[in-house]
C-alpha cells in the first residue's frame, strides 16, 4: 500500500502521466421487462496496453456485484488488438446475458431484462499494467425498467480536471441532480492492495445530511465544504494532487448515491538555482530525477537512469528506495 501511494505522489501527475476517463453518454436508460438494452460508456487513456473492462452493478464501484469483466491478452508491443484475442465473462445472473462486443467502446449489452436488473451499472476501466489511482476511472448508468419505479435517481458530474498552483486554493465542484439533502463524501484513490478488483478508496471529507462535517487528518484545518457538497482546500500541498471522488447519498438504494472523479493537479513553481549553493537538488516531481546547480548556468535536470534507483538528497547521489526518507523511499525514519 505504502509502495502504491509513494510511486504515484513520486510520478506525480508531471510528466505526461498515463490519467484513465472513463465516459457515458446517458444518465438514465430505459428498457421493458424481456427486452434488450445498450448502457454506452466509451474511455480515453494515453497508454500502448488495452485496459481491463469491469461492468459492475451496486451503489458504488466498491460496493458492487460484477456484471461483466473483458480484456484483450496482451500479445506484444505494436500487435493490433483483436476481439478473438480477448477474454469475456458474464457472472451470476448475468451469465449469457449481459456483453460488451467491442472492448475498445466498451458498451455493455443487457439481454432478456427482468425487473430486477433495475439499478446502477458501473463502467469501469482499469489499466492493466501500473495499478494507480490514475489508471482506474468509473461511471454509473441507471438501468430502468419501464413501469417499475419513478425516475429520480442522483447523479454526479464532476469535472474530469482541476488545476491548482501549490500554495493555492482549490475548489472541487460536485454537481448533483436529485440530491436535496444529501450525504456527501469525497475520496481519494482507489488503492490496488486489499481489493484487486476494484480497489479500495479513502475517505477526505464528509457532509452528512445534518450538515455535520469531518475531514481527513491531511487536509483538516485547510478544508471546509463551500455549499452543500463543493470541497475547498486552502494552501494546496503537491500531496494532495491525484484522483479525488465526490459521492453523494440521499438514501440506502443503488439509485440514491452515485459517485464521479476528478483528477486535481497541483503545479509546482518551475526549479531556480537562485539563491541555492553549488549542489544536487531533488526533483520535486519525479523522484528518479535531481537538478544539478553550477553558479553561473541554468538548472542541469538529470535521470538516475537505473531502474529502482531514487535520488537521496542527504547523501548526494542515486539511491535504492530503502535508503532514502518517504515520499521517494521506504527509508524508516
Ligand atoms: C502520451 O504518451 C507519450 C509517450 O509516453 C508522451 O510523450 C505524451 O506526452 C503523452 N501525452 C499526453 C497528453 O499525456
Ligand atoms: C454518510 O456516508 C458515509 C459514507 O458512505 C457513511 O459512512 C456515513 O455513515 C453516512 N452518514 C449518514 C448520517 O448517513
Amino acid at each position: 500500500m505504502q509502495t502504491l501511494l509513494v510511486v504515484s505522489l513520486c510520478l506525480g501527475i508531471a510528466h505526461g502521466q498515463s490519467i484513465m476517463t472513463v465516459r457515458t453518454t446517458h444518465t438514465e436508460v430505459e428498457v421493458h421487462a424481456g427486452g434488450s438494452v445498450d448502457l454506452p460508456c466509451s474511455f480515453h487513456i494515453n497508454d500502448t496496453q488495452p485496459p481491463v473492462i469491469s461492468w459492475l452493478k451496486g451503489p458504488s464501484p466498491d460496493s458492487s456485484v460484477k456484471v461483466f469483466k473483458g480484456n484483450y491478452n496482451w500479445l506484444g508491443e505494436g500487435i493490433a488488438f483483436q476481439e478473438s484475442n480477448s477474454y469475456k465473462e458474464s457472472f451470476g445472473d448475468f451469465n449469457g446475458r449481459a456483453n460488451v462486443p467491442n472492448l475498445a467502446v466498451p458498451t455493455l449489452r443487457l439481454t432478456h431484462i427482468h425487473p430486477q436488473d433495475e439499478g446502477r451499472y458501473w463502467c469501469q476501466v482499469a489499466q492493466w499494467s501500473i495499478r494507480t489511482e490514475f489508471g482506474l476511472d468509473a461511471k454509473s448508468v441507471v438501468l430502468r425498467v419501464t413501469g417499475h419505479a419513478p425516475s429520480n435517481n442522483v447523479h454526479v458530474s464532476t469535472p474530469e480536471l482541476a488545476e491548482v498552483d501549490e500554495g493555492n486554493d482549490v475548489t472541487m465542484t460536485c454537481p448533483c441532480n436529485n440530491c436535496a439533502n444529501a450525504n456527501v463524501t469525497w475520496y481519494t484513490g482507489p488503492t490496488f492492495f486489499e481489493n484487486y478488483e476494484t480497489g479500495t478508496y479513502k475517505p477526505l471529507a464528509n457532509r452528512n445530511q445534518f450538515g455535520h462535517t469531518w475531514f481527513d487528518p491531511e487536509i483538516a484545518g485547510r478544508a471546509s465544504f463551500s455549499g452543500a457538497r463543493n470541497l475547498v482546500i486552502r494552501a494546496a500541498k503537491i500531496t494532495d494532487a491525484g484522483r479525488v471522488w465526490c459521492e453523494v447519498a440521499t438514501g440506502q438504494t443503488e439509485m440514491d448515491s452515485d459517485r464521479s472523479s476528478t483528477i486535481l493537479r497541483v503545479k509546482l513553481e518551475p526549479f531556480t538555482c537562485d539563491d541555492k549553493p553549488t549542489g544536487l537538488y531533488a526533483d520535486p516531481t519525479a523522484c528518479d530525477y535531481y537538478y544539478q546547480c553550477i553558479p553561473g548556468y541554468p538548472p542541469l535536470h538529470r535521470p538516475c537512469g537505473y531502474p529502482g534507483m531514487v535520488f537521496n538528497e542527504a547523501m548526494q547521489y542515486c539511491d535504492w528506495d530503502i535508503n532514502v526518507p518517504p515520499p521517494c523511499g521506504s527509508a524508516q525514519a
